[in-house]
């Protein structure tokens, strides 16, 4: 089985690695052997840790996916167009395999990509793509396939996992531990996609597909980050029995008697004694709910060329042992289109803290404002005094509707009282 590899940083390289040192394990599990004949990437003369001598260079990757002597294409450039589409069109197109880790190339072209690699009978993997190391995609399409699954979610970037861990464990603030993540090589110079919650959102638009057979719909995931989350935050948490992450949280839903799915990934405040509140720095996990199954909990390394390599080998002794999966678990055709349930319907508990200056009455202006969108309080910690400047204060809300919640929110930010916009962050109850 040959291997056009298009793409030779972190992945590519360790890819390569890892089909080299794992040659004969895999030749035993594929039947056959597997051998890379042909690479592409950018600086034909970087080194790269691996030898890329013995294989045939191409400057153009989707040339390469059209014309090199190889049955699978695997593509690890990333970006959600470009280079990296043309390469997995390309090799669709000439009926080869294709194996992906790019979450942003599926969380927008999955659904077309899947369709054109059943119609050219060509196989599509992606599981690298989501929660690295970490066989989630393999879990909810084939492990939990005799299961309805009712909601699925994690923590799917390790980079903010670990800026919210190392914020809790020292209590500095944002801006100081993402500087020092960066500078560690746990966070990329431009971390936007990361720490505002794009690069989860790709993953779990993927997760929604596989787990509820219908359409990729980006656009419909809520997307929040981390940025606003502050150390006082996390330490109101700690002191309410809970812990800030950032989950994405995939759910099927009724609402106004139509079936649909919620996206949302944005900080949580999960109980401290749930599982995912103890899964620290940049490690993942995924929670998957099925009808007969249970609750069922998946953890481990979501990046680094190591994990990346292992899922990316696993689609290819999937297309070398010659399985035929629905890349979705359903063909193209059955999936479903897409219907995503508006935040504006979403309902929880809310924790918000506002700053506010230290005078009489400015509770009672707080309270009418909740209490006019039926909005009702569960706790509220009012500790500091400070004549001289604006003290927090923090409120904990029953369940009650997003909609209301934000109306609320904005009448509080417009109160002379309030010197900040309210940050408001969701409790998430995990319970089944
Ligand atoms: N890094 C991780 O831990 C991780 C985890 C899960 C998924 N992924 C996904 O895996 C993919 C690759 O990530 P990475 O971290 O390995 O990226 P990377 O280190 O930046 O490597 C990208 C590679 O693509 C090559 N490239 C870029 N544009 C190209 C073009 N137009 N034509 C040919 N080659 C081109 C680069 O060539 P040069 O080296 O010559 O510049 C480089 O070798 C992305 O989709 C990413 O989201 C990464």
């Amino acid at each position: 089985m040959k291997i056009a590899i298009a793409g030779l940083g972190t992945v590519g390289a360790g890819t390569i690695q890892l089909l080299s040192e794992q040659a004969g394990l895999l030749e035993r599990r594929c039947g056959r052997a597997l051998s890379v004949t042909a690479v592409s990437a950018r600086d034909r003369n970087r080194e790269r840790g691996v030898d890329i001598s013995g294989f045939e260079w191409f400057d153009d990757p989707a040339e390469m996916a059209a014309r090199a002597d190889a049955d699978i294409v695997v593509e690890l450039i990333g970006g959600e167009d470009g280079a990296a589409l043309a390469t997995c069109e390309a090799a669709i197109a000439a009926g080869r395999g294709v194996v992906t880790a790019n979450k942003a190339l599926i969380a927008h072209h999955g659904t077309s990509l899947a369709a054109a690699a059943e119609k050219s009978g060509a196989a599509l993997g992606f599981e690298a793509a989501v929660a690295g190391g970490i066989p989630i995609i393999k879990a909810l399409r084939e492990g939990l396939a005799g299961n309805r699954v009712e909601r699925v979610y994690g923590i799917l970037n390790g980079t903010c996992n670990y800026i919210l861990t190392t914020m809790r464990e020292t209590g500095r603030d944002f801006d100081g531990i993402l500087a020092d993540a960066q500078e560690m090589g746990y966070a990329e110079a431009d971390p936007s996609f990361d720490v505002d919650g794009v690069d989860a959102a790709h993953k779990l638009a993927i997760l929604t597909s596989v787990a509820f057979g219908c359409e990729v719909d980006f656009a419909g995931v809520h997307v929040e980050g981390i940025r606003h989350v502050t150390a006082a935050d996390i330490a109101f948490a700690e002191e309410l029995g809970y812990r800030i992450k950032l989950l994405g949280i995939a759910q099927c839903s009724e609402k106004g008697g139509e079936n649909g799915v919620e996206q949302r990934v944005h900080p949580c405040m999960v109980r401290a004694d749930a599982p995912i509140a103890h899964v620290e720095g940049v490690f993942n996990a995924v929670v998957a709910e099925g009808d007969f199954v249970g609750t069922t909990v998946y953890e481990g390394r979501g990046a680094g060329a190591g994990p990346t390599a292992s899922a990316v080998a696993a689609d290819i002794v999937d297309i070398a042992r010659g399985a035929r999966i629905p890349a979705f678990a359903v063909a193209s055709d059955d999936l479903s289109p897409a219907r995503t349930i508006p935040m504006s319907q979403h309902s929880s508990a809310y924790y918000v803290r506002l700053m506010v200056v230290d005078q009489p009455g400015v509770i009672a202006g707080v309270t009418t404002a909740l209490r006019d969108e039926n909005v009702s309080m569960e706790s509220m910690i009012q500790r500091a005094r400070d004549p001289d400047g604006p003290v927090p204060v923090v409120i904990t809300t029953h369940e009650t509707g997003e909609s209301g919640m934000i109306k609320a929110l904005a009448t509080i930010g417009g109160l002379d009282t309030v010197v900040e916009q309210p940050r408001m962050i969701r409790i998430e109850s995990l319970k089944k």
